[in-house]
This record gives C-alpha cells, sequence and structure tokens, in this order.
C-alpha cells in the first residue's frame, strides 16, 4: 500500500487539493480533521463549550467511551458519522471547527482516533490529510508533504469558501480565528503542527488549484 502523509495549517488547500489529487491517482482520501471535528461536535452537543474551564479536558476525556466516529466514502466522497448520523455538513460550521482545535490538543482525543486513521492507511492506498499524519499516524509513508501558504491567503480561501456555503462570515474574523487556531495547533504539547522529517515543502501562495494539484502528483510519482 501506498500513502502519502499531507499536514499542513489550515486554508493550505489541504483537502481539497489531496481530494482532487487521490482520484486522479486512483487513491482515497482521508480528512483526519473531520474525524477531530466530530469529536468537537459531540463536545458542543454535551455542553462542552468552554475549552479554557479547568475541567475541560476531563470532561471530553470521559465522554470518549461513549462516542462513536466512523467514516464511508460515498462515491469517493468521505461521509462522516457521529452515533450513525451523517455529520459531514454540521462539522464544518465554524464552532465546530474552534472545538475540532480544543479537542485535538488533548492527548486521550489523538490516541482514541489513531486506529481509525491507521487502518485505512492500512486496507488502501491513501492520501491523507491532517497535522500530524507524517509525523505520529503514518511515520513510514512513502511520501511526505507538508502543504501551506500565507495566512491572508489561507484565510481568504476559507472566507470564499463559507461565502460559498452561504454561511456568514467576516473576512477580519476568518483571519483571526485562523490565526487562532495556526497558534494553537503548532503550540500544543500533544503533536503540534509540525514539518515531518523528510517531508517535502509546498508553499500554495502563488500556485492556483490546478498547479497545486499537479505538484502534489508529480511529487507522488517521482517518489513511487
Ligand atoms: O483540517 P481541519 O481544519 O478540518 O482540522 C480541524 C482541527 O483538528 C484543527 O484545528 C486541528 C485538528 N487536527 C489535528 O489536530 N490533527 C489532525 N490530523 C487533523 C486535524
Amino acid at each position: 500500500m501506498i500513502s502519502v502523509a499531507m499536514d499542513g495549517p489550515v486554508g493550505a488547500g489541504k483537502s481539497t487539493v489531496a481530494r482532487e489529487a487521490a482520484k486522479r491517482l486512483g487513491f482515497i482520501y482521508a480528512d483526519t480533521g473531520a474525524l477531530y471535528r466530530a469529536v468537537g461536535l459531540y463536545a458542543v452537543r454535551n455542553g462542552l463549550r468552554d475549552e479554557n474551564a479547568s475541567d475541560y479536558k476531563e470532561k471530553v476525556t470521559a465522554l470518549l467511551p461513549e462516542i462513536k466516529v466512523g467514516i464511508k466514502l460515498e462515491n469517493g466522497v468521505q461521509k462522516v458519522f457521529l452515533q450513525d448520523e451523517d455529520v459531514s455538513e454540521e462539522i464544518r460550521l465554524p464552532e465546530i471547527s474552534m472545538a475540532a482545535s480544543a479537542v485535538s490538543a488533548i492527548q486521550a482525543v489523538r490516541d482514541f482516533l489513531l486506529e481509525l486513521q491507521r487502518s485505512i492507511a492500512r486496507e488502501n492506498n491513501v492520501i491523507m490529510d491532517g497535522r500530524d499524519i507524517g509525523t505520529v499516524v503514518l511515520p513510514d509513508a512513502q511520501v511526505k508533504i507538508f502543504i501551506t501558504a500565507q495566512p491572508e491567503i489561507r484565510a481568504r480561501r476559507r472566507f470564499e469558501e463559507l461565502v460559498k456555503k452561504g454561511v456568514e462570515a467576516a473576512f477580519d474574523q476568518v483571519l483571526a480565528d485562523l490565526n487562532q487556531r495556526d497558534y494553537q495547533d503548532s503550540h500544543r504539547a500533544a503533536a503540534p503542527l509540525k514539518m515531518a522529517e523528510g517531508a517535502v515543502l509546498l508553499d500554495t501562495s502563488k500556485l492556483d488549484f490546478e498547479g497545486s494539484v499537479n505538484a502534489v502528483i508529480d511529487l507522488v510519482k517521482s517518489r513511487i
């Protein structure tokens, strides 16, 4: 099996680029952020909204045994299920992005999702995107890519994505949220976002979608 680990900050184009590159390569695409989002959604649904509360970590951890997260591929599109309910749309709300970032800092949550992620790569040729795929989840991946772009460009892309979906958003807020999530994701103690050893840096600031997809495909082909 061939594994491509694709890590990077929010809005770098990871998911759209990885999905299209996987499709053209005949690989499956696995979006691991969606799994953290499902856990974040479950926490929010259970009233755990204040990530700064002293018992937040403890309470989220206590919920884990009852959480059922699963993914299914429907026509190559990943759907995420929480307690057997399709939550693929709901997990994209900005409130849930913040909750996902908060729960993802908890080591017990990361441990909880680890085996599910590894099992996907055992059974399929995959491009898996996330924050710690090359460093923790699939350290033996044949190809590791760290994909990024300047913060303003990433915020602009995320903003346009939300507008397209009809979600009310202000650009300044999107940029502020993105900077906060970047900070949280890269400064946490548990599996912080950083470039894996052997990873190739792909900066998409000046690349359009097609250019980014081709860059990934070229990299994969050159390594296998
Ligand atoms: O990629 P995303 O925006 O859907 O991810 C949501 C949050 O989950 C993000 O703030 C960081 C976290 N995450 C993580 O810690 N590890 C991963 N492999 C994927 C996502």
